[in-house]
Parts: structure tokens; sequence; C-alpha cells
């Protein structure tokens, strides 16, 4: 798929009644009709947990600013609907016109209606689905009953599935919400209950009026909770919802949800506006998390802390969702995308803020040093592909709109965002939000409204650097060459577009690619130099720097590129390697291991490395830095007979550092400490070190007897190291426990390090089976299945399971993220040509709607993969066979 250099103006291919198409596959789309607009919402839903229906009646005031006979809004999925206008004090009668292709409903009229204010009226019914989108139904079990909550998710376009309404986010609107439900159950949505009134089985509870928003933003939950509440400094009723009687896990989202208020308040210097903040747990969720303004819904695992069960990692991560989520209270809420083409305001910078709250809130969980690995490079790795795209994406039809929540509106959008924060500063930066928040405060926004507010702040060319990140896909690679001139070193850096070396890619001609890169070079003594690069190549000259000292671009990986030092600056480098910082030998390792896989340096020098690097590397974000290329090499390794020698290879690497691990830690030890634990001793387990094996499997023993409980951050790697030996009675047995288990964390832990881990494939094939059994909840079958797939010994049957079964994945995820989240997790780690080949073909006879960029991307990657081993395979061979190996190995 050819993705083109958005450098036109977006914003006129979006203009309503513009008919445009994006890609080969996309379907024919147009933005609502503006002539009648709503202004107000009066929905009353009746939802029936036993049917699985809904009633709906939805009474709109709108303006009608032209004499139209026809009224169009958004609906779907909807029946039996009536509608009709009062207008002028006449009722229009009017005939439905629900078009599914383009999700509209019409209300022709014989006549015009009057200009002016007039109340549309709609009346139908619904379903409650089991699909995890509009209004729908979550299962749950109650000692062994079956039992169901209603819920909404509406972003991005699923609030139609609900009430007819104009679902575009620059369409604000106020809403009164009226539910009735059983009378024994909770029922909430984004504002204060104001009445509640009984009526035989049933309560009627009416909500107070919300302020003006956008539909995607609008949420009802019904079920049965039990909740913890507290308020904050401003008085606003902060809750967390939580499963009948296990209220104290919400304590800590509690916690987080009160002091990210706060933080908020302060920071963007606006009082949330709501009077109540409520979170709640659904049972079952697609994403991780919605930010509804006042009523937050999450996935389980992304609220709930247990603290005798919840791990250190997961702990952190109930944190940064709830950081993210309250983030966009303001960022998103409060001031909106114009449209979904700039969905990366909202999401890359809830992502960016979600790590500076976190941050501030508990700085020992050191979220920063964590963001370079799972979020910096993340999109880095994605943005090398030829078939990445920019930040600020055309967008249309909503399975278009799906596509976009990715890799790299989250986490490129998040970098660049932080990559601004350090340039121009803290304090510039909170000037600029407050006033952009504050003068966009209930209206809509596009990039370079924000852009605006930060270079008025700061006083820099914001807009010009910026644009450079948002507009065009990828990032540079600066290539490095420094020379001495008496007591000075001049250092020449030229940038050119990273690119995955295909010969074979049509990205066309990357020459045109050109960024502003705010740039910062470490010295020695702690000195950082600043400067904008903002032509292809410059000199800088930093004076008295000897021959043999070193320099280095990028300290703490704030800056959204990759470095080429030059030989000579490179061995400087490296040999004052652990004078660096953790992040920035972290950067030199993985711009290495970059350069390799994209043909720009050989593998065996990226292998000398590791080893050198490991001989006295003692920090956790290195360590996993060195596993995750450890897991790149294992990908492209995995079918050649060096494979073998490889395992060998990694144990040894790792053997370094085994002595200084424990399994069961130090009383009070970092947070960072104790994931280095993790990866080490599942690393050497998953690779075959007998000794760790056994011993997790004795602690696995004692955890199922009941005799010693393994302490929740260990799990995952117990489980993986068990299922490692591949027994099958461990297989039944994790089974059992994932079936019995309550804590979704946990049923987490087991299906993805547990069930999809076993190196044995008839286990593999039962996990598979079991992902789409009753016993896995719908929203968990997916990760179960691409874990399977990530498993070098599951590929291959995860692919067949695939095929056998579309038609089901179809039925149940078709359009939606979770088929694109299979599809990528389950091709990428090909790595023939021949592959790539089949795939494509594969698709194009099944085609499914919405994984057109994933399919791209790992297409593209296995590609990538092919290439690495051509070019590098006998050399890889060579040096495995020449490596001293000496490990006891299983
Ligand atoms: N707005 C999103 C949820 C969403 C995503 C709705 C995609 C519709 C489509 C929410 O704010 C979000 O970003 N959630 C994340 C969690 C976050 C911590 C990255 C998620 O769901 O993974
Ligand atoms: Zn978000």
């Amino acid at each position: 798929m050819k993705v083109l250099l958005f450098r036109a103006k977006l914003s006129n291919l979006l203009k309503p009644n513009c008919i445009f198409r994006v890609s080969r596959m996309s379907k024919p789309f147009s933005r609502l009709p503006t002539c009648v607009v709503p202004t107000h919402y009066k929905i009353h839903l009746t939802p029936d947990l036993v049917n699985f229906t809904f009633q709906g009646e939805c009474t709109v005031n709108v303006n009608i600013k032209e004499a139209v006979d026809q009224v169009v809004c958004n609906a779907l999925d909807i029946g039996s609907i009536e509608g009709m206008v009062v207008a002028d004090g006449k009722e229009f009668t009017a005939k439905t016109d629900l078009n599914t292709e383009d999700e509209k409903l019409t209300l022709k009229f014989d006549n015009p209606l009057p200009v002016g204010e007039a109340v549309v009226k709609y009346k139908y019914v619904g379903n409650l689905n089991d699909q995890m989108k509009g209004f729908y139904r979550a299962k749950y079990f109650v000692n062994g009953e079956e039992r169901y909550a209603a819920s909404t998710q509406f972003e991005s376009t699923d609030a139609r599935r609900a009430f007819p309404c104009w679902d575009e986010p620059a369409v604000k609107a106020t809403f009164d919400l009226i539910v009735t439900g059983p009378k024994d159950r909770v029922i909430l949505s984004n504002m204060p209950e104001v009445s509640s009134v009984e009526e035989g089985e049933t309560k009627t509870v009416t909500f107070d009026r919300t302020p003006i928003m956008s539909t995607y933003l609008v949420a009802v939950v019904v079920g049965e909770f039990d909740y913890v509440e507290s308020k904050t400094s401003d008085g606003i009723t902060v809750r967390v919802y939580t499963q009948m009687g296990k209220k104290e896990q919400g304590q800590f989202a509690l916690d987080c949800g009160v002091r990210s208020l706060e933080f908020y308040t302060k920071f963007f210097n606006i009082p949330y506006p709501l009077k109540k903040y409520d979170m709640v747990g659904i049972p079952d969720f697609a994403m991780g998390a919605m930010e509804n303004w006042g009523l937050v819904t999450y996935r389980e695992s992304c609220i709930f802390v247990d603290p005798n069960n919840t791990s250190a990692t997961a702990k952190e991560y109930v944190a940064i969702v709830v950081c993210h989520e309250t983030a966009h209270q303001w960022f998103g809420n409060l001031v909106t995308m114009e449209w979904w083409t700039h969905l990366w305001l909202n999401e890359g910078f809830a992502s960016f803020m979600e790590n500076l709250c976190t941050d501030r809130l508990f700085p020992d969980f050191k979220v920063f040093e964590t963001f370079v690995p799972t979020t910096l490079i993340r999109a880095l790795e994605l943005d090398t592909l030829a078939s990445s795209h920019p930040i600020e994406v055309p967008v249309g039809h909503p399975t278009e709109v799906d596509e976009i929540f990715d890799t790299i509106s989250y986490c490129k959008g998040a970098s660049v965002i932080r990559m601004l924060f350090n340039w121009i500063g803290e304090e510039a930066f909170k000037k600029g939000m407050q006033s952009y928040l504050t003068k966009y405060s209930y209206q809509n926004t596009e990039t370079p409204q924000l852009w605006a507010e930060l270079g008025a702040a700061s006083g820099q060319p914001v807009k010009k650097v910026m644009a450079t990140w948002t507009e065009q896909m990828g990032f540079p690679v600066i290539s490095v060459k420094s020379r001495q001139e008496g007591s000075d070193r001049i250092v020449e850096l030229s940038q050119a577009k990273f690119t995955a070396g295909l010969s074979s890619s049509n990205e066309g001609d990357v020459s045109k690619y050109f960024w502003d890169i705010p740039i910062s070079i470490k010295l020695p003594n702690g000195e950082i130099m600043k400067v904008v690069m903002d032509q292809k190549s410059m000199e800088v000259t930093i004076p008295n720097l000897a021959a043999d000292q070193y320099f280095k671009l990028n300290p703490e990986v704030v800056g959204y590129y990759r470095v080429q030092y030059s030989p000579e600056d490179l061995e400087r480098l490296c040999a004052s390697v652990q004078e660096l910082s953790q992040l920035d030998r972290l950067n030199v390792l993985d711009d290495v291991f970059s350069l390799i896989a994209a043909g720009k340096a050989s593998t065996t020098d990226g292998l000398k490395l590791l080893q050198a690097i490991s001989k006295d590397e003692k920090s956790y974000v290195v360590w996993n830095s060195m596993s995750n290329a450890i897991s790149r090499l294992s990908t492209i390794l995995v079918d050649q007979p060096c494979y073998e020698n490889f395992k060998r290879f990694v144990l040894t690497i790792f053997l370094w550092i085994k002595d200084d691990i424990s399994w069961d830690g130090e009383p009070n030890e970092t947070h960072l400490k104790t994931q280095l634990r993790m990866v080490v001793l599942s690393k050497l387990g998953r690779y075959g070190e007998h000794g760790v094996r056994l011993e997790a499997k004795r602690r696995f023993d004692a955890h199922v007897a009941g005799t010693k409980t393994i302490h929740a951050d260990m799990r995952s790697t117990v489980y993986s190291c068990v299922a490692a030996l591949g027994e099958s009675s461990d297989f039944d047995t994790m089974e059992k426990l994932h079936n019995k288990e309550e804590l979704q964390e946990e049923k987490d832990r087991i299906i993805r390090a547990g069930l999809a881990g076993f190196l044995n494939k008839e286990l593999l094939e039962k996990a598979l089976n079991f992902s789409l059994g009753s016993e896995v909840r719908s929203q968990d079958s997916p990760f179960l299945i691409r874990s399977v797939a990530k498993n070098p010994m599951g590929r291959d049957l995860a692919w067949q399971f695939f095929k056998d079964n579309l038609p089901e994945l179809r039925k149940r995820y078709e359009p939606g993220p979770m088929i694109p989240i299979i599809v990528k997790g389950l091709f990428e780690t090909f790595t023939t040509e021949e592959m790539a080949n089949t795939v494509q073909k594969y698709f194009e006879e099944n085609p499914v709607q919405g994984i057109d960029r994933n399919l791209a991307q790992a297409l593209e990657t296995v590609r990538v993969n092919a290439a690495w081993l051509e070019r590098d395979l006998p050399n890889i061979k060579s040096f495995l066979d020449k490596c001293p190996i000496n490990v006891q190995y299983l």
C-alpha cells in the first residue's frame, strides 16, 4: 500500500459534503449536511437485560438554517424508527430511510421545514449487542450464575448505534439522559443523578444536564457494583465502581483518580468542570479504557488492584491508564479535535501527559525510563516502514477511523510531544497549554491551533518545526562524523529519512523528506549543547573536546530520531559506555540494532556489542533492550539450523547477570529491579536454562498445592518457564486455574505467559481451540491467539487456526480493532518472501474490513526479515559457530 506524503491542506478535504476516498479499499464517505444542527438532546433509554434489547426515545432541539425537506443524521443497527419534527407549533410527520452503508438516517418530509428552531423526535428499538460497541451487554458470573450488565462504548462512531445523532466530534450539544432499568441495579451516566423514581420492578433515573460536548463522550452503565469514594481538594466526588464485594480493589485507582484530577487542575489552571468523576470496571471491554466525560469506563485489568495478586507492572499500568483518561477530561473532552484526522491530538497528547502525571504522582515508578522502550522505540520501529503513515491522516468512513487508533497516533504522537516539551521547556509548555485550553474550551480545534499557542508561549517556531513531524511519516537518521581542529571538535551532521532498506519498497523519492530537528549533544563534563537542525546538513563546533573524548547525541533519548556515528565516533562512545546514563546506553545499543535490521550495519557487530555490554551491565532498561534485540534476532533465526547455537549464545549473555538475580528479591527493592528479575529469569527459562525451569516448576507446584503462593510479580515468569517444560498436566492445571480465577489480570497472565507459552505443538493447538471456547472472554480471545502466534512454535499453527476460524472471528469482531490486532501479531514474525506473498494473496481472496494498514505493515516487516536473513545469515552462522559456549543446556 502506498502511503502519500500528506502535506496538502487536510482540512479542505474534510469539509462537510466533500466526498473523497483515501485508499484503494475505502468506502465513499461524506460528512453530514450542516443545514440542520442539533443544540440539545434528551435521550431516554430502557435496556432489557433479559432479552438483550432496548427502547429509545431521542428528542433533539435543532436549528434549521435552510428550508430543507429532509433531516439527515447518523444511525445504525436500530429499528422500528419513527421520526417527526415539531416546528412553529406544527407537527411534521416523516418517512424514515436508514442507509446502513453510509450509516445515515434521513427523515423525509412532503414539504420544506420552516427555518428556525425546531424539535426532532425519534422513537426506535435496538439490540443490546455482544460486540462491545454502541449500547452493549457485558457478561459476568456471580457464584457460577451468568449475569449481564449494560454499557456504552461510543468512540469513535458508535453513539449512532444507541440513538440517532449528529455523530461527529465537532457537532457538540448538551445532553439530558434518562435511563429506565431494574431497580436493584446501579445506573450511571456522565452527570450526577437528579432523580430516581421506582415503578414496579424498575426505576427511572434522570441525570443532570451535561455541558456542551461531543456525542462520542456520552455514556451509560447499568449493573451491579460496589464503590469506594473520595473527594478532591476542590470538592469533586470521585468514585471507583467495582465488582460486588471487591471494593477494596478500587482503592488504588481512586487514589490515582483524585490525585490526577488535582494535578491537571493545577497544570492546566482550569477547574474540572463537572461535579463528579466516576470510574467503572466493565466485565467485557474492547479497549483499555474510555474517557467518557465524568464516567470513565475501564477493562477490569486496567483499573482493579488486588494488593495480594496485582504485580508491580500491572499496578503501574493502572496509574498510567487513569492518568491518561483523566488528561482527556480536559484535552479531548473540554477541547476536542475538529475531525478524526486530528485524533492524534487527543491520543498523542494524553499518552504524553499520562507519563508526566504518573511521574509526578509516583516518581519511584520511573515511567520515563520505560517510556523509551515501550513508547518511543515502538513507534520508531513501525515508523521505519514504508507502510507507516503520517501522524495526521485524512480519514472518512468509520472503518478508516478505527484504523488510526494505532502506534503512530499514540506512541509517535506522545514521543514528538515529549520532544517538544524538552525543547521548549516545562514552563512554556504549561503556559501554552493553559491558553490553548482556555481559548478553545467547549470548542473544536485542529493541530495548528495548538502549535500557535505553544509557539506564542515559548517564542520558538513551534509550528514550523512540529509540522515536519506530524505531516510527513517516518523520522530522520542523523549521520555523525567528527574531526579535530586544535582543541575544538567539529561535528558534521547530516539528515536523511531512515528507511527499512528494502529494494522492493515503493516509498518513492525519500530525498524529499526533511525535518526541523531539535538536537542536543551531551559532553563528558555533563554539559548539554542544544541546536535546531533546520538544514539537511550542518556543522557544530564543540569547544575544548580532546581527541579521545566522546560526545553523544540525543541524551536521555528525548529526540524522535536515530543516530549513525562514524566508526571512530562510535568506538569512542562505546569505550566510555558505562559513563553514560542507562537510557543513553540503551540508545546506543538500540540505534545500532535498528541500523542492522535496515542493512546499514552488520549483525555480527551487534552480537559483539551484546557480548561487550552484558559483562558489566546491571540496569533493567538496558537488559530489557538487549532482550528485545534478542527477540528480534530470534524471530529471524527460528527456522534456521543455527537457532540452537543462537539459544546457547543468549544463555551465555544472560548468565552474566544471573548471579545478581534472586527469585524472591530483596525487601523494598526498586520497581526497576523487580522488572529486571522478571526479564532475566524469563529469558533464561525460555532459552533453556535447566535450573531456572526446574525452580519455576517447583514454585508452580507449591502455588497450585496452596503451600506457597507465588508473588504476583513473578507469576508470568513462572508460568512461562513452566510452559517451556511443556508438560501437558501443567497445561491442564493452568486451564483450570484460568477458569476459576476471578481477577482479570491473573486470567491475562495465565493466558499470555502460560497457555500460549508451551513449546509443544499439541498443547498449542489446545490453547488455540480454548481461545474461542466459552471459558475465555470475548475481549481476551484475540490476545491468546496473538500470543500463540508470537511463540516461535505456535506461529504456523496460529496461521492455520486463523484461516479455519475466520468466519467465527468475523462474526464476533468485524469491523473493529480486534481482527487487526490479531493480523499484525500473526504475520509479522514470518521470514520469507514466499510467505508474504501467500498471506497477501489470502487476504485479496478473503478481504477483511479495517485491516489494510496492519496487514501492509506486517507484510513489509516479513519482507524486511527476509532481506535481513538473505544479507547476513552466513555471517551470523559463522559467528555463532565460533562463539565460546559454556552453559548447561536442556
Ligand atoms: N479514547 C481511547 C479509547 C478508544 C480507543 C476508543 C480506540 C475508541 C477506539 C482511550 O482514551 C485510550 O486511549 N485508551 C487506551 C488506554 C491508554 C492508557 C493508552 C486503550 O484503550 O488502550
Ligand atoms: Zn486516549
